[in-house]
This record gives C-alpha cells, sequence and structure tokens, in this order.
C-alpha cells in the first residue's frame, strides 16, 4: 500500500479480536510513533504499551468509576452524556476491549506536547492500517490526565513522575468478516481556502 492509499482508507476500529497483537507487529507500530516529528526533535513521548489484560481491565474499572461520579447538566456535551450514563452502570469499556492500549505521557511543561502526541497517534494509526491491524484513538485517559488515581497507578506502572497522559490508542485485530477495517472518509468539513 503507498502512503496516499494508506491515509485514504484509515478508519477507526471499535471491534477487536481478544487475540493479543503478534509482538513484531505492535513493535513496528510503536516504531512508527517514535519515528514521528516532534518540536525541536526533542522526541519528548513516552510511549507506555499496555498488554496486560489485568492492567487493562484495571483502567476500564477506574474511567468507569471516575466518569461515573461526573453529574450530567446542561453544559455536558451531547457525546459525554451517554459515556456518562454508560459508567454509573459499569457498562463503558473506553479501549472497546483492544488487547493492547499504548498511552503516550510527556512532560507538562513542554509547549508542544497535544501536537508531537497528535504526530505520533497518526503515525501509529497508519503503520496500523498498513499492517492489517485495527486502531482507534481514545481519549478518556487524557480527559482524566490530572485524575489522582490515574496518574498514581500510571506511575506505577513506569510513567515519569513529571508526564501525563496526552493521548492513547487501542490496538488489535480488527472482529470483522473480512478481518479488515478500511473505507475512505467522506469529507464535508475541513474548508480549503488556496490564496493564489
Ligand atoms: C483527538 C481525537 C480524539 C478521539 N477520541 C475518540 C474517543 O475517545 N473514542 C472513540 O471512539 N473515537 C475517538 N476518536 C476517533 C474519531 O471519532 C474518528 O477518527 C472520526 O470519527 C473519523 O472516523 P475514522 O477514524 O474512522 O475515519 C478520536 C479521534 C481524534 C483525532
Amino acid at each position: 500500500m503507498n502512503t496516499l492509499e494508506c491515509i485514504k482508507t484509515r478508519h477507526s476500529t471499535r471491534k477487536f479480536k481478544s487475540e493479543p497483537v503478534a509482538k513484531e507487529l505492535l513493535d513496528t507500530v510503536i516504531d512508527a510513533g517514535r519515528r514521528a516529528p516532534t518540536g525541536g526533535n526533542l522526541q519528548p513521548t513516552h510511549f507506555m504499551v499496555i498488554t496486560n489484560p489485568d492492567v487493562l481491565k484495571e483502567l476500564v474499572t477506574l474511567v468507569q468509576e471516575e466518569y461515573g461520579k461526573t453529574e450530567v447538566t446542561e453544559q455536558t456535551p451531547p457525546y459525554m452524556v451517554n459515556i456518562i450514563k454508560m459508567s454509573k452502570e459499569g457498562k463503558f469499556v473506553f479501549h472497546y476491549n483492544a488487547p493492547a492500549l499504548v498511552v503516550l505521557a510527556h512532560k507538562p511543561v513542554l509547549a508542544n506536547n497535544f501536537s508531537d502526541a497528535a504526530c505520533a497517534m497518526q503515525n501509529m494509526m497508519l503503520a496500523c492500517n498498513e499492517l492489517d491491524l485495527g486502531c482507534c484513538w481514545v481519549n478518556q485517559l487524557r480527559h482524566l490526565q490530572d485524575n489522582e488515581r490515574l496518574v498514581a497507578r500510571l506511575r506505577e506502572l513506569g510513567m515519569g513522575d513529571d508526564e501525563k497522559v496526552y493521548a492513547s490508542l487501542s490496538v488489535g485485530y480488527p472482529d470483522l468478516p473480512n478481518g479488515l477495517n478500511r473505507r475512505e472518509l467522506d469529507i464535508k468539513g475541513n474548508p480549503v481556502t488556496y490564496i493564489g
């Protein structure tokens, strides 16, 4: 697959097989993320690759419990209402039961954290497409980046004392009839102005 085809057909996967991702494939995805450009070439992103099922379950429970504490108000964005409701019912599985979760952490003082994380995420998502893996950007750990419980647990798992989560990616084999998950996105937004 060439690069433009890979960009055009990349598509988020939200249903995964429980089968663990082959180590060499996961390593290739992480390598693609590490090769992404970073502001000032500082290469500050810490890639935490979680494949331990008990740890993944624990994070799901933590997210459910923390989101479940939120009360729905008129200000709650519509997409959050269902997530909060499902969390209160213990049904919200933020990483879609993917067998691998790549958590990107950065030192909070760096100005380009979001941009650096986004470049790494896009590289990893394209690598997944090339390798017939499914993936989905899942933002809940980033939303909880200042949550004391999450921070404490991730520190136990190896996140630096001065690091915070900026993005995370679920990775696994798509649980779909043909085993692949590709499509061309219908582009209705993202306007372009050419000034010639
Ligand atoms: C910054 C960002 C945050 C996202 N957060 C989530 C998320 O928390 N859960 C989810 O299911 N998808 C999430 N997505 C995936 C988008 O919903 C998805 O990319 C978009 O709907 C376009 O669909 P496609 O990826 O299949 O082309 C996120 C994507 C981005 C770029």
